[in-house]
């Protein structure tokens, strides 16, 4: 057992608040999953084979509803997007506009991203991961189910691709400067802007951000790229 096996935190980083879906959502999943859904247990995906082509992958944890996830597939038609969720509703929301808008290039998982990207994830496969707006947790007491951990940097660090990107993105000052520290702290990735990224990038305006906003919350982005070995 590696040191970051014994560390590793058995927290979830959600709760599981949902009451029973409506007739349409549990519809959606019943008839779409089969189209578009990845099964959250089994070994590691064979990705041409998951979507039907060779394409990048980018990984988008804790898509929400599937808004954001949506716009960048329509944005980037050469890249598989793989989308992972805990929140069923979600996932079936993200369903129907794949399938109303019949967009080729996304896959959905529902489950708990970590397992997944410990067991489903080969290793050196991602051309990016996305997480914006993790669930804040902001009471001190709850700060270790926050997602990003030593332990969760180091688990993407072996999923990316030397060169792969990592986005993260809040709207919670504390949690923004723990992301940097923990990032920083790694000498598995490199910062191109050595700090914040100075705006969004290729993120769209996520429905989360336009909440926090609407409430005076700043935002901060991190763009950070998995070192290649010299
Ligand atoms: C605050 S919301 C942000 C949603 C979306 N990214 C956005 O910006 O609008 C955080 C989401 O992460 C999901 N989540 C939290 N922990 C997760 C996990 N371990 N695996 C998958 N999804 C998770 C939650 O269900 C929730 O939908």
């Amino acid at each position: 057992m590696t040191e970051s096996q014994r560390n590793h935190r058995p927290l979830r980083s959600f709760v599981r608040r949902e009451g029973r879906l409506t007739a349409g959502q549990q519809r959606a999943i019943d008839e779409l999953y089969p189209r578009y859904g990845l099964e959250p247990e089994g070994g590691p995906l064979e990705f041409a084979a998951a979507f039907g082509r060779q394409a990048p992958v980018v990984l988008d944890v804790g898509f929400g509803d599937g808004e954001a996830l949506a716009e960048m597939a329509r944005a980037h038609p050469g890249r598989n997007y793989l989308g992972i969720e805990v929140y069923r509703s979600g996932v079936g929301r993200l369903l129907r506009t794949l399938a109303s808008e019949d967009l080729p290039n996304v896959r959905v998982i529902e489950g708990d991203a970590v397992a997944v990207l410990r067991r489903r994830i080969p290793p050196g496969s991602l051309a990016g991961l996305d997480l914006f707006f993790p669930d804040p947790w902001p009471k001190k007491r709850h700060h270790k189910r926050r997602m990003v951990q030593p332990d969760w940097l180091e688990l993407i660090a072996t999923r990316l691709a030397p060169g792969g990107f990592l986005h993260m993105a809040t709207d919670w000052a504390d949690y923004a400067e723990h992301m940097l520290a923990v990032v920083s702290a790694s000498d598995a990735f490199t910062n191109p802007y050595g700090g914040f990224a100075p705006g969004p990038g290729e993120r769209p305006v996520t429905k989360f951000e336009r909440r926090g906003r609407r409430k005076g919350h700043g935002v901060w982005d991190l763009i950070v790229h998995r070192r290649t070995r010299e």
